[in-house]
């Protein structure tokens, strides 16, 4: 793990301040509270020991919570891992982890050795455990498009209820803009803020799945935004040892970064899939394209892979959040709405392409990828799921799925339930041998490592036509063509 975690130790004067005025005291997780008066609800500040470390409750034990509460625990803090799911809780107190990323269960086990972490699925020991409380509970889509906050006010709900002191509430979750001064709100409503001082801080995440680990502990930038600069240098603090960057700001403006990160992102899939479908008339290979324009570090080469669109947890969501804001306040985000449009069609586009070749209606196809994304199982507006529904709806006689992350057909996650007739269609391979036996055209849909090595040789003997669809532009096309494949990307050019 090394070069994984860091090593930098970048920090303020503010920290070494509060350091001096710890030293000496041998509390490794204790804190006292510096007195009322220090920001606009009475101020719940901290007041660190030498050891640099406290204890911290994180509120939720998803991808994200899971990841930073054993990054925190890594980091020396003492942390209480809370979650409304019990039985996700008794895994992780035994060392499992409930979702797939690498390297994630390894540090489990180490830090529940150590004694660093335990979790719980009792609100009062979370509250009651910290000063610091952070959230990171899913803010999903509602119906509407709009994001849903009912898991983050039961967390705040139950911070309210089990009050019995000064906190710092951290909002680790992406949050529309606004919300964390609505957080505010709802605890004035509900707490007598001059007996337990509440502070709140925004703090987005920007780690990725897959590679959350990495991203934790070498963040490009750390962003904490808040209206109280001890309790906003309090969360700074809690990062000290990680090689970051600081930004400090009020809190729409971390709120914003956020979502226009993640809506540029989105936009700069988006633009090369556009680019692609032009790419791919004039034959030229947008690998290349985007390879040439990466080399600019005005532009860069990350999300500048063309394929099948976006998924996941979080561009979908953060952009339709983000669109959903300017409407209400009659600001036309042009831009982002079309980087939508283009996703949303995308894998029509991709579709018709297939059908060009050959029509799809009554074959089998084998789609490689079902997860959103390589080394998750994360399925969350994963585009193989859309592409297998489009297949289905397209009258295909049986969909295969493959993915290291699936077993049975009722472990997908459909994006609306299928009908009886489309469900009795979809089948899950597990004998990697025999996946490819009799299909008319095999999808590759997810980037997964081992899909380089499937028994591609044997399959294209075994399929009824070995025609190869990569989604991804993941595939040797020069191998596959030298094993008899028919193969077809996303404008890999005319040379090839
Ligand atoms: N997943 C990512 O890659 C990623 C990256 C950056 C930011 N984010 C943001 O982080 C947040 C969390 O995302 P995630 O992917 O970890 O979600 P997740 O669905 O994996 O985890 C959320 C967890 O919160 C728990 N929960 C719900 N209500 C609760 C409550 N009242 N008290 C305690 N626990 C509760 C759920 O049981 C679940 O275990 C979201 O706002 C998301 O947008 C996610």
């Amino acid at each position: 793990m090394r070069g994984v975690y860091g090593e930098g130790r970048p920090e303020g004067a503010a920290v070494e301040a509060a350091d001096r005025e710890g030293a000496g005291r041998d509390l490794r997780f204790g804190y006292g509270v510096r007195g009322a008066g220090a920001g606009t609800t009475g101020g719940a500040a901290i007041v660190w020991r030498r050891r640099r470390s406290v204890n911290i409750t994180v509120i939720g034990s998803g991808y994200v919570g899971t990841t930073t509460a054993l990054v925190l625990a890594k980091l020396g803090h003492q942390v209480i891992g809370y979650d409304v799911d019990a039985s996700k809780v008794e895994r992780l107190n035994r060392g499992e982890l409930p979702f797939r990323e690498p390297g994630l269960e390894e540090l489990l086990h180490e830090l529940l050795q150590d004694g660093k972490i335990v979790f719980t699925a009792d609100g009062r020991t979370a509250v009651t455990s910290s000063q610091l409380l952070m959230i990171s509970v899913g803010t999903p889509s509602a119906a509407d498009g709009n994001a849903d906050l009912k898991y983050l006010t039961s967390a705040i709900d139950t911070i309210a209820e089990f009050i019995d002191g000064p906190k710092i509430v951290i909002t680790k979750s992406t949050v529309p803009i606004g919300t964390n001064r609505w957080i505010k709100e709802r605890f004035a409503e509900k707490v007598d803020l001059t007996k337990t001082p509440v502070d709140v801080v925004s703090n987005p995440e920007f780690l990725r799945e897959g590679s959350a680990l990495h991203d934790s502990f070498q963040p490009s930038r750390t962003i904490v935004g808040g209206d109280n600069p001890l309790a906003v240098e309090t969360v700074k603090r809690l990062y000290s040892g990680l090689p970051t960057t600081y930004y400090t700001c009020d809190f729409e403006t971390a709120e914003m970064i956020k979502y226009a990160s993640n809506g540029f992102l989105a936009a700069k899939i988006s633009f090369i899939n556009e680019i692609a479908r032009l790419a791919e008339e004039v034959g030229a290979d947008i690998g290349g394209v985007a390879r040439g324009m990466g080399m600019d570090p005005r532009i860069s080469s990350h999300h500048l892979s063309a394929g099948i669109g976006y998924g996941g947890s979080c561009f979908p969501k953060d952009v339709a959040e983000l669109l959903h804001l300017a409407n209400r306040k009659n600001v036309k985000l042009s831009m982002l709405a079309e980087a939508k449009r283009v996703n949303d069609t995308q894998i029509d586009w991709f579709v018709e392409r297939m059908q060009a070749v050959a029509p799809l209606k009554g074959q089998r196809v084998l789609v490689l990828g079902v997860a959103f994304k390589e080394d998750t199982d994360d399925q969350r507006e994963s585009p193989g799921i859309r592409l297998m529904e489009r297949l289905l709806k397209l009258g295909v006689r049986e969909v295969r799925a493959f993915d290291p992350t699936v077993r049975a057909v009722d472990e997908i996650r459909w994006t609306k339930p299928l009908g009886k007739g489309a469900a009795k269609r979809v089948k899950v391979a597990t004998d990697v041998e025999r996946a490819a036996d009799g299909v008319h055209a095999v999808v590759l849909t997810t980037p997964w490592k081992s899909f380089e090595t499937l028994p591609w040789k044997q399959w294209a003997t075994a399929a009824a036509t070995p025609v190869v669809f990569d989604g991804r532009n993941f595939l040797d096309d020069v191998a596959l063509r030298g094993l008899g494949w028919q193969y077809y990307g996303v404008a890999r050019g005319r040379g090839r």
